[in-house]
């Protein structure tokens, strides 16, 4: 984690950066949050991360704690300050400090904010990247506004503790009709038997990933169909390739589902094409 963190209006020492006991954060998770990679020392997506975190506030009636150009100051003053070329930057917007009570404070009172960076190793992600990774499969058990990007994230801490345990690197939540939803810091794709790249689409109960809309930009020309369609956990251990996409994982090839080999096991041509395609877009835009 980087030395400085941007806490509530001033940069302060990360290992001295604290809120309030009585922050709705803290106490009900009543915030949201965005996450940013990095390269070059630029934010990567920063468009869609931005209009992400703003519809997030709106669903919760929480107001913005700065205008755009502002948060965009101090998000590359974070960057700067602790030094981050390659990495990501964490972003969390609680609605404010006030007496433990469920509804909203009345008078409203400021929302906390607070900022953190950190660096990635480039190297070892792709490393990664290039040998793929296992997910597991856990059953959907998160509330029905996973759209909105909230810090109430008690299921998918769960899930990816189920999946380090398993040895994998992701958990794939399942809803009640078999469907992979996502992932629980990621989303879930496949290039299934017929060679259609399959994601399910933005109306269901899942995130609106900004990676995923990258993606679907980056494969508009590429010749491969696109079927926003979700998929059963059966056809994606039965698909050509599987990948995730996120600010985190970036695109990050699946070789494995609950232990059962995808494909010929190794990363597949269009997961590896969209990484490349990704990794290059933003780092041309960093530089
Ligand atoms: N997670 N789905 C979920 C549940 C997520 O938490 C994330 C991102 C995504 C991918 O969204 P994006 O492409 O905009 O990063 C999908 C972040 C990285 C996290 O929680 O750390």
């Amino acid at each position: 984690m980087g030395r400085v963190a941007y806490v509530n209006g001033r940069f302060v020492r990360h290992a001295d950066a604290a809120v309030h006991i009585e922050d709705r954060g803290y106490q009900f998770a009543d915030g949201v949050y965005e996450v940013w990679a990095v390269f070059g020392g630029r934010l990567a997506d920063s468009p869609g991360h931005f209009a992400r975190l703003k519809r997030s506030l709106g669903e919760l009636r929480i107001s913005a704690p700065m205008t755009d150009a502002a948060l965009t100051i101090v998000l590359n003053e974070t960057l700067r300050r602790n030094r981050i070329s390659d990495g990501m930057i964490y972003l969390q917007v609680n609605r404010g400090v006030a007496p433990r009570d469920h509804p909203f404070p009345n008078p409203e009172v400021s929302p906390s904010i607070v900022i953190t960076a950190k660096a990635i190793d480039l190297a070892a992600s792709e490393a990664r990247a290039a040998k793929g990774v296992g997910v597991v499969s856990v059953a959907e058990n998160r509330w029905g506004r996973c759209d909105i990007k909230t810090v109430g994230l008690l299921p998918n801490v769960l899930a990816k503790q189920t999946a380090r345990e398993a040895g994998a690197v992701e958990a794939w939540f399942v809803d009640d009709l078999g469907l992979v939803t996502e992932g629980a810091s990621s989303n879930a794709w496949i290039v299934d038997a017929d060679g259609v790249l399959r994601t399910r689409d933005i109306q269901a109960n899942i995130l609106r990933g900004v990676t995923r809309n990258s993606v679907i930009r980056l494969m508009a020309d590429s010749g491969i169909t696109l079927d926003e369609r979700a998929f059963t956990l059966e056809e994606a251990k039965s698909a050509r390739e599987a990948f995730i996409t996120g600010a985190g994982s970036l695109i990050l090839p699946v070789v494995r589902i609950d232990g059962a080999i995808v494909g010929d096991g190794v990363p597949g041509p269009v997961a590896k094409r969209l990484r490349a395609l990704y990794i290059g877009e933003a780092s041309v835009r960093a530089a």
